[in-house]
């Protein structure tokens, strides 16, 4: 059978560092509320000729490279993100036109936080049904340009960057020591929409709006939603929580990621983080937090990985794939 195997890896963030402090001359915060409640020390935060497109852009031309292969390669692209350049068309066709590229297609997916692993999942349904040989995953996000810059609840917890990978149709056996996506369930339930939105939009405000959030009510769900989809691609994987090598979650806060791993029975030197230097970036923090651990030498060839996200929506879903 085929499998979606990767092949690369990237990243790309923007040039500035905004720590916790500079937070206090704005709102009602302080360094030592956001490290305790989120794990946050610090975020990146776009300038004006930083954009999804250009970040998106980056971190797809250092999956390529990671790859040795070049745009020539890829015959489609998937862009997860939540803030896009422009209403439509879609920012993943800027980034074909960015890279080059005349052939082949391009979209993007809209999941919020989990839109990474919903594009993850998607890749490999194109690849496993033949429709393309190699996708260019990317997660891209500028969510300081849409946070509500006076509301404390929010602005101190997201930040701006990008993260990539490509996804290459390789032959397997069919069983779990294929190399390659084994496992993918993904799920949403509308009815929470209200608990984490942006409130304006091209059919209702007209507007792009601004993020608003009940982090609390986030909170309550996340860990149950997490683990469930968690212990669902384990199980259709046949892969024991035990037997991972490694757990990426979405990058939202400390305290979840903990506790969704503790529920799970995953130990902590399997747990990635990068939450404290990175903020939420949505869709990109998945792809940052697999491009850090791939980086440093923690996943190597043969891994079992795990990615989770949970977010807006509610959506949620999760990946188990070996390296
Ligand atoms: O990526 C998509 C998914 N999103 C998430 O996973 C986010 C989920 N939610 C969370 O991570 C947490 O709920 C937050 C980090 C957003 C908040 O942490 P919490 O422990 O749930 O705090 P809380 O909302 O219960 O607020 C506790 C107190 C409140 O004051 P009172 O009512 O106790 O007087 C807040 O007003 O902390 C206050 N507060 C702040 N204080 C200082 C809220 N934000 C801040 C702030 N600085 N930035």
């Amino acid at each position: 059978m085929i499998r979606s195997v990767v092949r690369g890896v990237g990243q790309a963030l923007p040039r500035k560092v905004m720590k916790n402090a500079e937070f206090e001359s704005l709102v009602d915060t302080s360094d030592e509320w956001i490290v305790q409640r989120t794990g946050i020390t610090q975020r990146y935060i776009a300038a004006e000729d930083e954009t999804t497109a250009s970040l998106g852009e980056a971190a797809a031309r250092a999956a390529l490279d990671d790859a040795g292969l070049s745009p020539a390669d890829i015959d489609l692209i998937i862009l997860a993100t939540s803030t896009p350049n422009n209403t439509f068309p879609a920012t993943a066709v800027e980034i074909q036109e960015r890279l080059g590229m005349r052939h082949g297609f391009a979209f993007d997916m809209q999941a919020v936080c989990s839109g990474f692993v919903y594009a993850v999942a998607t890749a490999d349904t194109y690849i496993r049904g033949g429709m393309a040989k190699r996708v260019l995953v990317i997660g891209s996000e500028t969510f300081s340009r849409i946070l509500d810059w006076t509301d404390r609840t929010t602005c101190v917890l997201f930040g701006d960057g990008a993260g990539a990978i490509v996804l290459e149709a390789q032959a397997g056996e069919g069983t779990r020591s294929d190399r390659g996506i084994l496992s993918a369930s993904l799920r949403s339930d509308g009815s929470h929409r209200e608990k984490l939105f942006v409130d304006g939009g091209p059919s209702t405000t007209g507007t792009v709006g601004h993020l608003r959030m009940e982090g609390r009510e986030v909170f309550k769900h996340a860990v149950g939603m997490i683990t469930d989809v968690v212990e669902d691609a384990l199980a259709q994987g046949g892969i024991t929580a035990e037997e991972l090598d490694w757990f990426v979650p979405h990058q939202a806060n400390k305290r979840i990621i903990d506790a969704s791993a503790k529920k799970l029975g995953i130990a902590d030197d399997k747990v990635v983080v990068t939450v404290h230097l990175h903020g939420n970036t949505s869709a990109a923090s998945v792809p940052l937090a697999l491009a850090a651990a791939v980086a440093d030498g923690r996943i190597k060839e043969g891994d079992y990985v795990l990615l989770e996200a949970m977010g807006g929506g509610f959506t949620w879903g999760a990946v188990l794939l070996r390296w």
